[in-house]
């Protein structure tokens, strides 16, 4: 995406959370169905509260879907919205196969689907857009941070990823291993899913530590999102080791509860990931339902790095009102 319209997205983004008590126009009154996956992390449950928050200023009746982290459930909800005869549906889809039967009956009823932050493997006729972010930058701005952090010394990494078959697990993974394929001295030497939650990214990194004696042997850790790096930041303390020290840690999201683990160095690096992705999602519907306006097929969001540079407390502040 280029630099003008990452910046319009930014400005419209803004003006859309600037104002809680400005209504937005053109989708009074309509009913939008949203499957959601769950609320593995931090950063879901900000996304969960945004939309809700959005649909209220664009007075949108919002039908809600929790999936608990299953398929099976969105295929089912989806299903039910189209019985209902809903204008729009949104889908954050937990994994990336398996849509094109439910997403085509969704076509076949005329209702429009919006994706949100996560991307899937079919027809791209089979949704209006995609709102979400670059996933595969995330892991290469992840990874390009830890090329740039250890230079030349030799560094063994430990992974956890996302939830397996997601597109974030997918990319995110893709994009550091591009990053670190030219540094011979950077390896990733174990990696195992964590499923984006804090309990079990503390679950598999005390494995890691165990297996990689008593993490005397780990350089960094990479985490596909800061819950699980939370979580694994308990497990190295608790292994007697200093997390941000004697293992660097870079993670996804920048949700406020990882920018203390920053300012006290305990955590290094994180790339943000806004949870406003319901903003440009209702103002592509507004425009195509009022009027025909395809939006573009992917609507990307921002990628950037933060550090202990960024006044990482100032930060979280900032973004208590992203619904976190
Ligand atoms: O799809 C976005 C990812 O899903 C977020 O990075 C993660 O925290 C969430 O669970």
């Amino acid at each position: 995406m280029n630099f003008i319209k990452q910046l319009a997205l930014g400005v419209s983004t803004v003006a859309l959370l600037g104002s809680a008590a400005m209504a937005q126009e053109g989708l009074e009154g309509m009913t939008i169905g949203f499957s959601q996956i769950g609320s593995e992390s931090g950063w879901r449950a900000a996304e969960t509260s945004v939309t809700r928050q959005q649909a209220e200023e664009w007075g949108v009746n919002l039908q809600f879907s929790d999936a608990q982290q299953r398929q099976e459930n969105q295929i089912r909800a989806i299903r039910s919205f189209v019985a209902q005869g809903v204008d729009a549906i949104l889908l954050a889809p937990v994994v990336a196969t398996g849509w094109e039967e439910v997403l085509s009956e969704a076509k076949d009823a005329d209702i429009p689907v919006v994706l949100l932050d996560r991307g899937i493997e079919a027809p791209e006729d089979l949704y209006l857009t995609s709102v979400a972010s670059d996933q595969v930058l995330e892991g290469r701005v992840a990874g390009e941070w830890l090329v740039e952090t250890v230079g030349d010394e030799d560094c063994r990494v430990v992974e956890l990823q996302g939830t397996v078959g997601s597109s974030p697990a997918i990319n995110r993974k893709q994009g550091f291993e591009e990053a670190i394929a030219d540094h011979a001295n950077i390896e990733i030497v174990r990696s195992q899913t964590g499923d984006f939650t804090r309990a079990l990214g503390k679950q598999v990194m005390e494995g890691f530590l165990r297996a990689e004696n008593g993490g005397q042997d780990i350089c960094a850790l990479y985490a596909h999102n800061d819950d699980m790096a939370v979580g694994a930041i308990q497990a190295i303390r608790e292994a007697g080791l200093n997390p941000g020290e004697d293992i660097l840690v870079v993670s996804i999201d920048a949700v406020p509860d990882i920018s203390p683990a920053i300012a006290a160095g305990e955590a290094n690096a994180t790339v943000e990931l806004t949870p406003n992705m319901a903003g440009p999602a209702f103002e592509a519907l507004a425009a195509y339902l009022n009027d025909g306006v395809e939006p573009e097929k992917f609507i990307i969001t921002e990628s950037r790095l933060y550090t202990a540079e960024d006044d990482p407390e100032g930060e979280a502040e900032r973004r208590r009102d992203l619904g976190y």
